[in-house]
């Protein structure tokens, strides 16, 4: 059985409970709905929406589910179209909640092309239903020149050895043909990079440019930018926004996303610094060394208009 040990979770409820009530939540990257499981079991009469792109996470997660009955509510789509997807929850929603990136289901199934370290075909795509023909990392990788490739790699990888790999798949194309698997790609890059150099990046020398494919072929830095604009939008008065990234290209989004709202008026950050697991949770879970939670507070109109009736 595949498992993903939410990351995190118990602070995201900490959070939740600082609400004054908790009518609906949307769990807009409900995954293996690990979130979804501990939020219904620790409001008992609160309801989870929750989203994901990806069919086969939305199919887990309803047998995962399906003792919550009708209090669980599963929606396939993308989340930068929350308000459209949340549009039957309109008015109840207390807070929006994001888990980014890959979930262990996407990673560990190999013919899903996102590990480096399962052989799969170059897939990528979060949202592989028969009705999403989008770009695949095949496409990409084989059909992109020179400057494309140490684009992305670059952007999306932050790898500083984008425009070499680049280059060097170009010259791999062109003398040896096709580039079809994750392991042959890893391959490559390996071939591209002198031994002394890999030893050198600490990780695995294939990983910044993975998680650059992933990246752009999700669009997931766009994604993030409209998914948390429409969660300001979907939240009622006092309603919570709860953000946990696992990159600097996915926090920094968030943060300065956050100081925007406040700066607007739109309400105040509950975490002046980023909220980090502690060690137990990091020698228990590999995946939360790296995760980074930020909380906004939308301002409560109706009980600011009370309060200044009140001293007026
Ligand atoms: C880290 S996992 C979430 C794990 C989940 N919190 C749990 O406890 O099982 C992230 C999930 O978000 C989904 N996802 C990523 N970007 C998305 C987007 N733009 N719209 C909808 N789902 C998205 C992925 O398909 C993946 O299943």
């Amino acid at each position: 059985m595949i498992e993903h040990l939410p990351v995190l979770i118990e602070k995201v409820i900490y959070y939740l409970e600082l609400l004054s009530s908790v009518d609906t939540v949307v769990d807009s990257t409900l995954g293996l709905g690990g979130y979804s499981e501990k939020i219904l079991n620790h409001f008992e009469t609160s309801r989870v929406m929750g989203i994901d792109q990806d069919l086969h996470a939305i199919d887990k997660a309803k047998e995962r589910l399906s003792a919550f009955k009708e209090r669980f509510i599963p929606v396939h789509g993308n989340f930068r179209d929350l308000p459209t997807l949340t549009q039957t929850v309109k008015d109840r929603i207390s807070a929006v909640v994001f888990d980014l990136g890959v979930s262990n289901l996407q990673l560990t199934v190999a013919e899903r092309g996102f590990s480096f370290q399962n052989e799969g075909p170059l897939d990528m795509r979060m949202d592989n239903s028969s009705s999403n023909e989008g770009l695949t990392a095949w496409d990409v990788i084989n059909t992109y020149d020179s400057r494309e490739l140490t684009k992305i790699f670059r952007e999306y990888g932050e790898d500083r050895n984008a425009s070499r790999i680049a280059s060097g798949i170009v010259k791999y194309r062109q003398t040896k043909g096709r580039i079809d698997t994750t392991t042959e790609l890893v391959a490559v890059i390996r071939s591209i990079l002198p031994a002394p150099l890999q030893r050198k990046m600490g990780g695995h020398p294939a990983r910044k440019v993975f998680q650059a494919l992933r990246i752009y072929i999700n669009q997931e830095i766009s994604a993030i930018d409209q998914g948390l604009d429409g969660s300001l939008n979907c939240c009622g008065p006092g309603g919570m926004i709860i953000a946990i990234s696992y990159h600097s290209l996915e926090d920094r989004i968030v943060k300065h996303k956050f100081k925007e709202w406040k700066s607007d008026g739109w309400g105040s950050i509950l975490t002046k610094k980023p909220v980090l697991p502690d060690d137990d949770e990091i020698s228990s879970n590999y995946k939360a060394r790296s995760a980074k939670l930020r909380v906004f507070q939308k301002k409560d109109i109706s009980q600011q208009e009370n309060s200044w009736i009140f001293y007026d």
